[in-house]
């Protein structure tokens, strides 16, 4: 667990860490602006800190240590396109943290990965994010330090970026599901956020399913007949979804933020859409006479799992034929394809020490410093192709999984060689979906995190910006555990 891991760190002495960085990561590529700097600009101050909250109901025990940012539960941030917002983030935790702004094509110095972008930021202290927001789309920032455990404990915030174009799409209404569990004792007290066993395998699973933070699924009132917006997200550490609903007039319009041309929902494999840890999906939904109602579920569970019930109000709306309301094509740079270098990764389990440099002794100062810098799990379980991330048994930056040029266009091609899912994520770019080798009835898409189902291969392709890019695995504690590289670009 995270706090007896933080008394192990809080022991090292807060040296070598600058005399460590430049030499595993070299030259410092330059930091590539995706906004001019005439963009207008917005101020914002963001806070993280702990709260406490009835987490198990109304009625239920108090939780202590809930992270949030600004004191809010999953606070919504909501800002026009073409917006930069400059940042002033202050750590009230009292551990190390630091934001990232899952999505959002940014300067990678702003990209919050402690170390290849910043160093952490220390309990009481500032750091400044420079946040262009070019792409319209439903975003999120959490942590990048600690992430099994400040994530586990609530640490995440919503980041929409509207276009007034969206408006021509004509949604009569929008709702937000937000799927993340809590791992809670029945008196409300947090459990291990981590365990060895979760941690090699699926991952560790919240005890309670909760919808926006509330354990009771959310009853949203629409206009009868109107066309519904629902933007979910999956902001757990673990949990994989396939997102449906009951019922037949239902289109996925957007991933990650990114519209494609309206796909109906029953024409994806199964009839949803499946989702890890990060993934978002708006779909549009047709609410059917006053009174009646549309059941959102998690079709993934044992039995469905009801997220949200949509409640279809009189508001003097007539039927019309249902028809698909596609949202503005993105604006975001495409891979040349004919162009494009090829690279293949495998996702496999760690096949033990496989460290280019020997790892520090654990009693090392600059061990310690780097543990603290590098916000490592305990243990290596996972590896892209042989290398794995740092973790206290193995104290190392690894190389860079690749270097690239910036401009220049690639296709990473990932095969899973193991027993689980990984919805593998990619820093500062959005991709193309290519292909996934077992699903070849799946749409064209562009997304920031895709699903790598066991003895699957999945391609994407992108065009590389310049910056240090961590790839990793977001089931939270497969990153721990060793499932992340990096991209060198310059
Ligand atoms: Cu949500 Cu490293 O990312
Ligand atoms: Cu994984």
């Amino acid at each position: 667990m995270k706090i007896s891991r933080r008394s192990l760190l809080l022991g090292g002495a807060a040296v070598g860490v600058v005399s460590f960085v430049p030499s595993a990561i070299g030259q410092v590529p330059a930091a590539f602006d995706t906004l001019p700097a005439s963009a207008p600009t917005r101020n914002l101050t963001l806070t993280a800190r702990e709260i406490d909250a009835r987490l198990l109901g109304a009625d239920g025990p108090l939780t202590r240590r809930v992270c949030a940012y600004d004191g809010e539960l999953f606070k919504m941030f909501r800002f026009q396109r073409g917006t930069r917002l400059v940042v002033d983030f202050e750590n009230a935790l009292p551990d190390p943290t630091t934001v990232h702004w899952h999505g959002i094509r940014l300067p990678y110095l702003s990209d919050g990965v402690p170390p290849l972008t910043q160093d952490v930021v220390e309990p009481g202290g500032h750091f400044r994010y420079n946040v262009p927001l070019p792409d319209a789309g439903f975003y999120f920032i959490h942590p990048h330090c600690d992430e099994t455990g400040q994530v586990g404990r609530g640490l995440a915030a919503l980041l929409v970026v509207d276009d007034p174009a969206e408006a021509k799409a004509g949604y009569d209404a929008e709702c937000f599901v937000v799927v993340k569990d809590w791992r809670l004792a029945p008196d409300g007290k947090w459990l291990d956020m981590t365990t060895d066993d979760g941690a090699a395998n699926a991952g560790t699973f919240g005890t309670i399913r909760a919808t926006n933070g509330k354990t009771t699924p959310p009853r949203v009132e629409a206009p009868a007949f109107g066309d519904v917006r629902v933007r979910a997200l999956v902001a757990d550490a673990t949990r994989v979804i396939d997102l449906g609903c009951d019922s037949d007039d239902a289109f996925l319009i957007a991933v990650d933020g990114q519209a494609l041309p309206p796909v109906s929902l029953n024409a994806l494999p199964n009839g949803v859409w499946r989702m890890g840890s990060a993934m978002r999906a708006d779909v549009q939904i047709r609410m059917p006479a006053p009174g009646e109602e549309v059941k959102i579920y998690d079709y993934r569970s044992d039995e469905p799992y009801l997220l949200t019930t949509l409640v279809a109000v009189d508001k003097g709306k007539r039927k019309t034929p249902v028809k698909p309301r596609p949202l503005p094509a993105p604006q975001v740079p495409l891979p040349d394809l004919k162009k494009a270098q090829k690279l293949e990764f495998l996702l496999q389990v760690s096949a033990g020490p496989t460290a280019v440099s020997p790892p520090l002794p654990a009693d090392d100062p600059l061990s310690k410093a780097l543990a603290n810098s590098l916000c490592v799990g305990s243990t290596t379980h996972w590896a892209i192709s042989r290398d794995s991330w740092s973790t206290r048994e193995d104290l190392r930056l690894p190389p860079p999984l690749a270097r690239m040029d910036h401009g220049a266009s690639y296709i990473v091609s990932m095969t899973n060689v193991t027993k689980h899912v990984h919805p593998m994520h990619l820093h500062g770019h959005i991709f193309r979906v290519l292909s996934h080798s077992k699903k070849p009835k799946m749409p064209q898409y562009l997304a920031d995190t895709v699903i790598v189902e066991p003895n699957e291969t999945v391609e994407i392709a992108f065009k590389a910006v310049s910056g240090n890019w961590v790839f990793h695995c977001h089931i939270l504690e497969h990153m721990d555990t060793g499932l992340m590289g990096w991209f060198k670009v310059a």
